[in-house]
C-alpha cells in the first residue's frame, strides 16, 4: 500500500496546461491522476469530491485559476480582467462552504488587480502561475507546523496515546501533511513506533466515508495502528478511555472560534465534553474568516439526497419518495473546542483575541463576499 504521502493530490501538469489532480472517489481501491484543463471539469471534480478538504480544493482553485486564465488569448489587460473575474465566479461556485477555495481565488484575483496596470498579460500569466505554485509550496510548509504543533500535545500525552479524528483532514485534504493527521507522521518522522505509540479511531463519516476510505488509507499506509468505526461507535470508544486526545480539520472558523467541519463534528465534540476528551481543531490561518463574526453566517452545502440513500448500496435502501437530510458539514459552537492549532501557534479562548495576536486579520474579498 502506497504511503499517502508519496502521492501528490493536485499539481501542475508538466507543460503547465492543466490541474492534475489525484481522483479521491476511488481510493483506496484505485489510484488515478486526472488532467483537468475545462473550467467545466474543474467545478465538477471540485462538486464531486475528486479532489476534496479545504486545502486541496484550495490550491486546485489556484491552479485553476492561472490554467484557464492562460488559455485565453489576449493583449488587451481589461479583457484579461473580466475573463479572470468570470473564472474565478465559476469555479468559486462549485463549493460554497470551505472558505480556502474563495481565499486562494481571491489571493490570485488580487495579484492581478494590483499588478495590472504594471504588467502585459503575457507577463501577469507568469506572476499568476508564480503566485498558484506559492500557494500550493506554503501549504506543505503550513501543515508540517500545525503538526509539530500537535504532535507536542501528542508529547505531553506520551507514547501509546489514543487519537480520534473525524472525516479526512490528512496528506490527501491538502498539498502534503494534512492538518489533523500531521501530527501523527511528524510522530513518526521523530522515531515513534506507529504500531505501539500511537492507536488512530477513525470516524466512518457517513455519507462519502472520508473517514474510512481516506484516513483509515493514509494512518494504515504510514504503519499506524489503525481503526475504523461506524460514526455512532465514536461515545463508546471515548467511554472505553482509549481516547487520549481528537483533532479534527475544518473548513471555515468564524473569528469567535465556531467552526465548520463535515458533518458530524460537532456530535464528537459534544461527547468529547462529556468525556473530559482535549478536542483540538487544526486550522492553516487560511481557513480563519475574521469576516465572520460567528458560525451562524457560515454557508452550509447541502448535498444530493442519492448520497445518503443509494450511494455504497447495491439497491436503493430507503424508500422511495422519503425526505432526506443531507447537509455537507456543521458548525461547532466554540465552548466545545480546546485549542485551534494553527501554523503560527495553538490559539486559546478567547479566540477572536488569541487571532489577533497571532496577526490573522480579514482578506480582501472579490468573491465569498458578505
Ligand atoms: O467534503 P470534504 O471531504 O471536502 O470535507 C472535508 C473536511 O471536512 C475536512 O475536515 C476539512 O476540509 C479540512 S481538510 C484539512
Amino acid at each position: 500500500m502506497e504511503n499517502a504521502l508519496n502521492l501528490d493530490t493536485v499539481l501542475l501538469s508538466d507543460d503547465e496546461k492543466a490541474v492534475v489532480i489525484l481522483d479521491q472517489t476511488l481510493l483506496p481501491n484505485e489510484c488515478k491522476f486526472l488532467k483537468l484543463d475545462k473550467a467545466e471539469d474543474v467545478w465538477d471534480a471540485i462538486y464531486k469530491l475528486r479532489v476534496r478538504g479545504a486545502p486541496a480544493i484550495g490550491v486546485c482553485g489556484a491552479y485553476a485559476y492561472f490554467v484557464l486564465a492562460d488559455q485565453f488569448q489576449t493583449d488587451d489587460m481589461d479583457a484579461f480582467v473580466k475573463k479572470c473575474t468570470e473564472i474565478m465566479e465559476y469555479i468559486n461556485s462549485s463549493r460554497p462552504t470551505a472558505v480556502n477555495l474563495s481565499w486562494a481565488l481571491n489571493r490570485m484575483h488580487a495579484v492581478l488587480m494590483a499588478e495590472k496596470d504594471k504588467l502585459s498579460v503575457a507577463d501577469m500569466k507568469v506572476r499568476l502561475k508564480k503566485e498558484a505554485h506559492a500557494i500550493r509550496e506554503e501549504d506543505v510548509q503550513i501543515s508540517r507546523n500545525i503538526g509539530q504543533y500537535g504532535f507536542e500535545l501528542l508529547e505531553k500525552l506520551g507514547k501509546g496515546v489514543g487519537i480520534m479524528t473525524h472525516c479526512n483532514a490528512g496528506t490527501l485534504a491538502t498539498a502534503k501533511y494534512g492538518t489533523a493527521l500531521a501530527p501523527m507522521y511528524i510522530a513518526l518522522e521523530n522515531g515513534w513506533d506507529g504500531k505501539k505509540d500511537l492507536h488512530v479511531y477513525c470516524d466512518e463519516t457517513r455519507p462519502l466515508l472520508q473517514g474510512a476510505r481516506l484516513s483509515a488509507y493514509e494512518m494504515q499506509a504510514a504503519g499506524i495502528d489503525t481503526y475504523v468505526q461506524c460514526d455512532n461507535m465514536a461515545s463508546y470508544t471515548m467511554k472505553s478511555g482509549k481516547v487520549g486526545i481528537i483533532f479534527v480539520g475544518c473548513d471555515r472558523v468564524a473569528a469567535n472560534g465556531d467552526f465548520a467541519n463535515k458533518i458530524g463534528t460537532s456530535g464528537v465534540a459534544i461527547m468529547a465534553k462529556h468525556y473530559g476528551i482535549p478536542f483540538y481543531v487544526c486550522a492553516p490561518s487560511s481557513t480563519i474568516d475574521m469576516t465572520m463574526e460567528s458560525g451562524d453566517e457560515i454557508h452550509i452545502e447541502q448535498r444530493k439526497p442519492e448520497e445518503v440513500t443509494e450511494m455504497w448500496y447495491e439497491k436503493r435502501m430507503a424508500p422511495e419518495g422519503v425526505g432526506v437530510v443531507n447537509p455537507a458539514f456543521d458548525v461547532t459552537d466554540h465552548s466545545l473546542v480546546t485549542g485551534i492549532i494553527t501554523e503560527k501557534g495553538i490559539a486559546y479562548a478567547p479566540f477572536k483575541e488569541s487571532f489577533e495576536k497571532m496577526g490573522i486579520k480579514p482578506v480582501e474579498k472579490f468573491v465569498d463576499k458578505k
